[in-house]
């Protein structure tokens, strides 16, 4: 958070002092599908159940972490996978790039070795990006790599080959309407090559696109997930959904990504960016980068310290996590980006009992980590470890149990209640030193006590009053949806609480000048002014403050965020 010192009213909170917890990249990209009643279950194919559902979805459930590949003649350039779009490109020019791409040094068992050094049970290669260029041998189009390069090497069919070789499932990234290398793709308004591009949309979807899944479908073996991409793209016909969702049934047990319009995915997917609020689908599925871009770059991979919490805080919100490679044009993983595969592997040989088969944890937000759990064991993943050695779990529960899962004979650590909280007794040293992880068993359903003290409260906005109950009903699908920048919501607390931190979650952008006031015994302070607060750095800590309404305003904004949810906590 940037409050300039100028912006604080030292009178009215003489030492405020700030922190904020970066939880790496924060923040929701809502994309798809809502979730359903448990009896009618989001799912591609038409009146399935449940349970059939949930058993088709059970070896993804426990998987927990795939690798993504983005790889095309886009490594080529080295300028990432929208180069042909972003530098507009023709196809006359781009598609010379196919006689450059030879990747001798390309070995699909040792990227399915590396998946699985690095704990990943899937992986899903981009068959076809919008760039238009089949990663694989098509009839349905000879702009392929099999026809078009010198490499003449079908890497899908080897890839397809070589994972379950590695007790790895292979998956399938398909880009459906967006096609820059086709005419009659999407590629975006005005097109940038309308000689090439122009053309029969129709004809595309049903003889590229359409064709091509048919060729995956058929040559492949079995396909784990479909996971196909769009760019946003809504123009399909029913007969064309109907026509691709009877393709598909070629393979009943696939897994489809929501990314084609009118076919039900099975899972939502959140991109790049975390939820902040843990999504309700029963299936989602975070896609990130281990280096800021999807297809090769040369970006140095991200820190270990970086990555690893991100990852994990999906994993404590139930999801699943697809962690992205792009290879470069001689065929191999940045050796960057698979060491740090590695390390994280490392960490999930140690650790994943806490993370492969787990759902998500019992809480909605902790200071010092975030939890998963295992039926009635909660893994408490510590990514700040107490300097008094003291960890406080907020579960009403009787404790049985705790232990470090980096301990092989699993010690007992010494644990007792007090008040509200579990006190679990840590060794000096975390035994990681990006996150350590406790287990703790308990008694009966674990029941998390640390909630919002706004949470269900009453809220009366200034603006778009029909949607501000969504600021604090704990839901990501439902937000304020306001677009005043100078509207204001107030939260009514019913009576007077004290908070020490609020959490803030935007649906998306960043707030740049907020004002938080508080009203107590009938009068109003104001708290904070000029409050900026990026996407990613949603915490503000503050001294106690106690009041039993608080009013959030927007000063002035060109464009208001909306607001998914405003939290506030007492001290911990
Ligand atoms: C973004 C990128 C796209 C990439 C996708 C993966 O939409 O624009 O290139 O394939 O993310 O989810």
């Amino acid at each position: 958070m940037r409050v300039p010192p100028s912006a604080l009213i030292a009178l009215l909170i003489p030492a405020m002092s700030f922190a904020t917890r970066s939880s790496a990249e924060v923040a929701s990209t809502p994309q798809s599908s809502l979730s359903a009643p448990a009896s009618s279950p989001v799912s591609w194919l038409p009146g399935e159940t449940k349970e059939a559902k949930d058993a088709r979805m059970a070896w993804w459930t426990k998987a927990k972490y795939g690798m993504f590949i983005h790889w095309g003649l886009y490594c080529v350039p080295a300028d990432g996978e929208w180069h042909m779009r972003n530098k507009k490109v023709s196809y006359a020019e781009y598609s010379k790039l196919a006689q450059e791409f030879n990747p001798a040094r390309f070995d699909a068992d040792a990227w399915m070795t590396l998946a699985r050094d690095a704990g990943m049970n899937y992986v899903v290669i981009t068959t076809k990006h919008h760039e238009g260029f089949a990663m694989f041998q098509s009839k349905a189009s000879s702009y392929n790599i099999v026809d078009a390069t010198p490499f003449r090497r079908d890497v899908v069919k080897e890839l397809s080959e070589a994972a379950p070789r590695h007790g790895v499932t292979f998956c399938a990234y398909y880009s459906f309407l967006a096609d820059w290398g086709h005419p009659g793709g999407q590629a975006g308004c005005p097109h940038w090559d309308p000689g090439f591009q122009d053309g029969d949309k129709r004809a595309y979807v049903t003889n590229v696109a359409i064709a091509q899944v048919r060729e995956l479908l058929s040559n492949y073996g079995k396909i784990g997930v479909l996971w196909f991409d769009t760019d946003g793209s809504r123009d399909i016909t029913q007969g064309e959904v109907a026509t691709v969702t009877e393709v598909l049934k070629m393979q009943p047990q696939l897994i489809v990504d929501p990314r084609v319009p009118g076919v039900k995915g099975d899972f939502d997917t959140q991109e790049q960016h975390m939820p902040l609020l843990r999504p309700k689908s029963d299936y989602w599925e975070l896609c990130g980068t281990v280096n800021g871009a999807w297809g090769y770059t040369g970006a140095a991979a991200k820190p270990l310290e970086k990555l690893l919490p991100y990852m994990i805080t999906a994993w404590g919100m139930g999801g699943n996590v697809l962690m992205n490679v792009g290879p470069t044009k001689e065929g191999i993983i940045p050796e960057d980006s698979a060491e740090r595969l590695r390390q994280i592997g490392g960490w999930l040989k140690t650790n994943g009992e806490s993370i492969y088969g787990s759902t998500a944890g019992p809480f909605t937000w902790l200071p010092w980590g975030t939890a998963t759990r295992n039926v009635d064991t909660v893994y408490l993943q510590v990514f700040q470890w107490p300097s008094d050695g003291v960890l406080r779990v907020p579960l009403a529960n009787k404790p049985v149990k705790a232990w470090l899962l980096a301990d092989p004979v699993k010690k007992e650590l010494p644990f007792e209640m007090n008040g509200e909280r579990i006190v679990i007794h840590l060794p000096e040293k975390a035994p990681d030193p990006v996150a350590s992880v406790v287990a703790l068993r308990v008694e009966g359903e674990p029941v998390n006590n640390f909630i919002s003290l706004s949470l269900n409260k009453h809220v009366t906005a200034t603006c778009c009053q029909d949607s501000a109950k969504g600021i604090t009903d704990d839901d990501a699908l439902t937000r304020w949806r306001n677009t005043n920048g100078t509207a204001s919501f107030t939260i009514d607390l019913g009576k007077p609480e004290t908070f020490t931190t609020l959490r803030i979650c935007p649906a998306y952008g960043d707030i740049k000048s907020g004002l938080l006031e508080v009203r107590s015994e009938g009068n109003w302070k104001t708290i904070l002014k000029e409050m900026a607060l990026k996407r990613d750095e949603n915490i503000v800590t503050l001294p106690a403050v106690t009041g039993d309404a608080v009013r959030f305003s927007f000063c002035e904004e060109t464009n208001p965020p909306q607001i998914s949810d405003f939290e506030l906590y007492p001290a911990f």
